[in-house]
């Protein structure tokens, strides 16, 4: 079992299939839509094709998490989100630095993910680790007033 320190006394540590609720939670305070809790038990009793990564204190309280899916060479990033009330303090960035340490061990050597164009703190971070934009999807994102953001499709190496 892979360990990393995270700010605020935390650490990040792989996703268990315990953990489907606290993440649809996160998830659902983060995103326009959801997933369901059903959802991510699926991903997480399968964590060869879909790791988590939870950003955790010692009583499985969990603050924030990212997910992949591993398909060969290649991964994406599904999802990464932190608790609104403890953003802006290093737990995103803790928690793609676990998902590079972890992906730089496994065949992975490239790392995808598609983002609301309009998202700048994702953006930001994503920039910091090393993606680049390789393409946009167009009417990719519903929005609460029924139009849909453009995704922007970014990459970075790995290792
Ligand atoms: C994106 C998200 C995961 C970032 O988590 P976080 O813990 O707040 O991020 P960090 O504190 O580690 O910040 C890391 C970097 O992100 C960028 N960033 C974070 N918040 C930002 C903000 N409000 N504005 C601009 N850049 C920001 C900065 O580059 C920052 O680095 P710096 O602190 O050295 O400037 C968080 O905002 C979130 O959960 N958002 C909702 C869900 C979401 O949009 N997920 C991504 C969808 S693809």
């Amino acid at each position: 079992m892979n360990f990393w320190t995270a700010p605020g006394g935390l650490h990040i540590a792989r996703g268990e299939i315990d953990d489907a609720r606290a993440l649809a939670r996160l998830h659902a305070q983060g995103f326009y839509r959801g997933w369901p809790a059903s959802d991510f038990t699926a991903y997480l009793a399968d964590p060869k094709i879909t790791p988590a990564y939870v950003a955790t204190d010692a009583r499985r309280n969990i603050s924030g998490f990212a997910m992949l899916r591993i398909s060969g060479d290649e991964s994406e990033l599904l999802t990464i989100a932190v608790d609104p009330k403890k953003r802006g303090h290093g737990l995103g960035r803790a928690l793609l630095s676990a998902v590079f340490a972890d992906l730089t061990m496994s065949p992975v050597k490239t790392l995808f993910l598609e983002v609301d164009e309009t998202n700048a703190p994702a953006i930001a971070l994503y920039r910091r680790f090393g993606f680049a934009d390789i393409g946009t999807r167009k009417g990719y994102y519903p929005k609460p007033d029924g139009s849909a953001a453009t995704a922007l499709v970014m990459a970075a190496p790995i290792g």
